[in-house]
């Protein structure tokens, strides 16, 4: 088993898959290293491969406020996403693209052991709970596995897209901290 620093710097040096030599920055999972909440999103986007960092363009503002709706700062939480390199365009993610960056994915849940895993939208969806996953019917249900609670919620980039959506994302954000208190409660 490798450490979080270990992992950071196989993300740091990673030529797995050609994306590798497009970005500019890889963009490691950030957050509270302890936290049992777990968000995994798509890929970073344009702004998060100049910066390095996840959601620092328009839609991490759109999380910034889900999360406070639901009483979460991001400082507390885990965010990371399926692949760690930015893909031109901010295309999907290609299956050869997911499948040699998900063991980073696996190491970091590994280490983080979260009890509560949120997918942002449907590409993280579609790989950690079910390759059928429909985000418009499905949103804000929950499946338990090995002690850990999945859920999925519409990716922020797609809110600003189609804000209409919004208020049901508020509701899946509100359950979602609704669900980390209970826990912290049950578990302190
Ligand atoms: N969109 C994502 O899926 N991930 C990020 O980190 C930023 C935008």
């Amino acid at each position: 088993m490798y450490t979080w620093e270990e992992i950071e710097k196989f993300v740091n040096h990673c030529g797995a898959c050609p994306l590798g030599r497009t970005r500019n920055h890889p963009v490691m999972g950030r957050g509270d290293r302890k936290s049992r909440l777990m968000l995994v999103a798509e890929a970073p986007g344009a702004q998060e491969d100049l910066a390095g960092v996840p959601f620092v363009g328009p839609s991490g503002k759109v999380l910034d406020e889900l999360l406070a709706l639901a009483g979460i700062r991001r400082e507390e939480i885990y965010i990371t996403n399926i692949l760690k390199c930015h893909p031109p365009g901010n295309r999907d993610p290609l299956d050869q693209e997911k499948e040699a960056c998900i063991p980073y994915l696996k190491w970091e849940t590994y280490l983080l052991k979260p009890r509560i895993i949120v997918c942002l939208g449907r590409v993280a969806a579609q790989r950690l709970i079910s390759p059928d996953y429909r985000i418009t019917r499905e949103h804000g249900t929950w499946v338990e596995r090995k002690g850990c609670s999945l859920t999925a919620v519409y990716h922020p980039s797609a809110l600003l897209r189609d804000p209409a959506r919004l208020e049901v994302a508020r509701k899946d954000f509100r359950a979602i901290g609704e669900k980390l208190r209970r826990l912290e409660a049950a578990e302190p």
